[in-house]
């Protein structure tokens, strides 16, 4: 298995965790009666690689000593799930949920040159489960032709800043947008185009239920937070939307006009990967 792939089940697997941690689950034991189980040290065993060590107490993985000895304590049960987290019922509930939503989002015509001129509403797309969102400005040429956020020359580097930068999966995280139609000639989204999409930027964060967020750019600093304050004063600190926390950077096609901001966007993902608890990269 490549160093991706690990990194891409680690983290579904604590996601998984953290989903059954929700939902009340309290214990997880290993089923004994496999052969096949992973090794102490094996990708399979390890909560994540890339994740601080919790604390005992948070430790999502517990055995009670009267009924399980420590050799039960694993996650053999949980694999198939993880490599089909469509399969994992929270998950699947959600991703059931958002493809709901993202039907009403097409039928919306609230703001009539965007409906007008749209080829197709892109609603969002990722892991229904994130711990991480991305939310960005508003669909471009290629993102209206494909119907999907960032899968254009921004998108190509946003993914090598999450693959690349942080060391995790594009499909680990939830990538959305403060408007979910074009704006013609790649314009800005009006402030009235933004407030007409909020609900269903705020119905989108309340399904996926990130811990962290991060805005890309000014227009997705300053809706989502509700403030005007330039991206350059609200990079550096760690913000706060419904108790999830928020960092801001650039905007990835600012930084392909100004690779020289490419160092500061880099710092702000450390921030943001610090706040995760994920691990740095040793230079
Ligand atoms: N820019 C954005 O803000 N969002 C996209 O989806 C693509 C480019």
């Amino acid at each position: 298995m490549d160093k991706l792939a690990k990194t891409s089940l680690n983290y579904y697997l604590s996601e998984y965790l953290e989903d059954l941690k929700r939902a009340g689950v309290r214990e997880v034991w290993r089923d004994s009666t496999r052969q096949d189980a992973p090794a102490p040290n094996s990708v399979a065993a390890t909560p994540s690689a890339r994740r601080k060590p919790r604390t005992p107490s948070q430790t999502p993985l517990q055995t009670p000593k009267d009924t399980a000895p420590a050799s039960r304590v694993a996650t053999a049960n949980i694999l198939p799930v993880l490599e089909r987290p469509a399969a994992n019922p929270v998950c699947a509930s959600r991703d059931a949920q958002l493809k709901a939503l993202a039907e009403r989002v097409a039928q919306c015509a609230l703001c009539d040159e965007l409906a007008a001129s749209r080829t197709q509403t892109v609603f969002g797309s990722g892991n229904p489960c994130a711990e991480l969102t991305f939310v960005g400005e508003g669909p471009g040429a290629e993102e209206d032709l494909r119907g999907e956020p960032f899968v254009g020359r921004s998108g190509k580097l946003l993914t090598d800043m999450i693959e690349k930068g942080m060391g995790i999966p594009r499909s680990s995280v939830y990538i959305c947008n403060i408007v979910r139609c074009r704006p013609p000639a790649n314009r800005n989204p009006t402030e009235s185009e933004a407030r007409a999409c909020r609900p269903f930027l705020e119905a989108t964060l309340d399904v996926v239920q990130p811990r962290f967020i991060c805005c890309l750019g000014s227009i997705a600093a300053n809706n989502l937070l509700g403030t005007s304050v330039p991206i350059g004063r609200l990079r550096g600190e760690v913000h706060e939307y419904r108790g999830a926390q928020v960092v801001c950077t650039y905007h990835p096609a600012y930084l392909l006009r100004n690779p020289a901001a490419k160092k500061d966007a880099w710092q702000d993902l450390q921030l943001l990967m610090r706040i995760m608890g994920l691990e740095l990269p040793k230079r």
